[in-house]
């Protein structure tokens, strides 16, 4: 049996071909009893749309890719599922690439995402120096990119002021108390990782307090790492009285080694951490943590991204940049 097209769809409808395309595309409101017919005829013919002809008669795909570091981890999980909510409204769909942190196979979700001629791509970045991005601006595709900052002059980019963050999160700790404050931070050359870091710092300094390079450890953004680090912390060095980390994930691994060493959190250690994924709230004790605005980042991303879709935003790009607020559960308390 050949496969139906359009007319037939059309004649078995009783509507123009046209009255199809517009019940397929979505491009102008059907009258109901008629949308109805036309989805039936659909339906009895097994009338399927070829969406690769239409794209490449308009030249649009009404298809976003969407590149992110680690889709395992709740910060950019919670990020993606809000992209896809919004780009999905609009009538786009969202591919999602996870890098899983590795910058070869980011730059094979770029060579894929050019292939299938998405119109636009929102990037969060593996590494500080991502390779082929350009080639997306050589072949007219639109770039947002967000999270993490990687000097590139020729996309829009929505950040967060990851050094106000990390100075609010010290000076919370500071006025509790603590001087001993440990900090585990993300991947050294990634942007949020070294801003919040100078927060960190420059609170440290302002306090009058001796920075102590024995009470950093580096950690690479996951549960485990933060577990690590901890343990670290633990076995040597000046004893810490609060830890600052830089992420949630790596907070949580924390919470387990300070309780594998028979400690108690808020107790004999406090704890903060960054995001404020969905967990953070559930565990025991809530995490005090710094709340990066999840919605609003993906809200801007997406908005940005399809504002230059539509034509409705063109010249000179746009740098957004949010602010984070410190949320206080029940990890931090005042130093007895
Ligand atoms: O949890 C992942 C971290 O990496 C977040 O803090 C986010 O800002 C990203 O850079």
């Amino acid at each position: 049996m050949s496969r139906a097209t359009i007319k037939d769809v059309a004649q078995l409808a009783q509507v123009s071909t046209t009255t199809v395309s517009h019940v397929v595309n979505n491009t102008r409101a059907v009258n109901p009893a008629t949308r109805a017919r036309v989805l039936g005829a659909m339906s009895t013919l097994g009338y399927q749309p070829n969406i690769l002809a239409r794209s490449l008669r308009k030249g649009v795909t009404k298809t976003i890719g969407l590149i992110v570091p680690d889709a395992s981890n709740p910060f950019f999980a919670e990020v993606a599922r809000k992209i896809e909510d919004l780009g999905f409204k609009q009538g786009y769909s969202v591919i999602l690439c996870n890098s899983d942190n590795d910058p070869i196979k980011q730059t094979s979700y770029i060579n894929t995402l050019l292939a299938k001629r998405v119109d636009g791509v929102i990037f969060i970045s593996s590494d500080s120096a991502p390779s082929d991005l350009s080639r997306l601006v050589d072949n007219h595709i639109p770039l947002v990119v967000a999270d993490r900052d990687v000097s590139l002059e020729f996309a829009d980019v929505v950040l967060l002021d990851n050094e106000r963050a990390g100075y609010e999160a010290t000076r919370h700790l500071l006025e509790l108390g603590h001087r001993n404050i440990a900090c585990i931070t993300g991947p050294y050359d990634l942007s949020p990782s070294m801003q919040r870091m100078e927060g960190f710092k420059r609170c440290l300094s302002e306090f009058g307090i001796q920075f102590q390079p024995q009470l950093i450890q580096t950690g690479d953004f996951s549960i485990q790492s933060g577990k690590v680090a901890t343990l670290r912390l633990l076995s040597a060095g000046p004893k810490p009285t609060a830890i600052f980390a830089l992420n949630d994930m790596m907070a949580i691994g924390a919470m387990s080694a300070v309780n594998q060493a028979g400690l108690s959190i808020p107790g004999d250690m406090s704890l903060i951490g960054f995001d404020n994924i969905e967990l953070a709230g559930m565990v025991t004790p809530s995490l005090t943590t710094v709340a990066q605005p999840i919605p609003e980042i993906a809200r801007q991303a997406t908005s940005l991204l399809i504002e230059r879709l539509a034509g409705t935003r063109n010249g000179s790009n746009q740098k957004v940049i949010l602010s984070a607020e410190l949320l206080l559960r029940d990890s931090t308390a005042r130093l007895e």
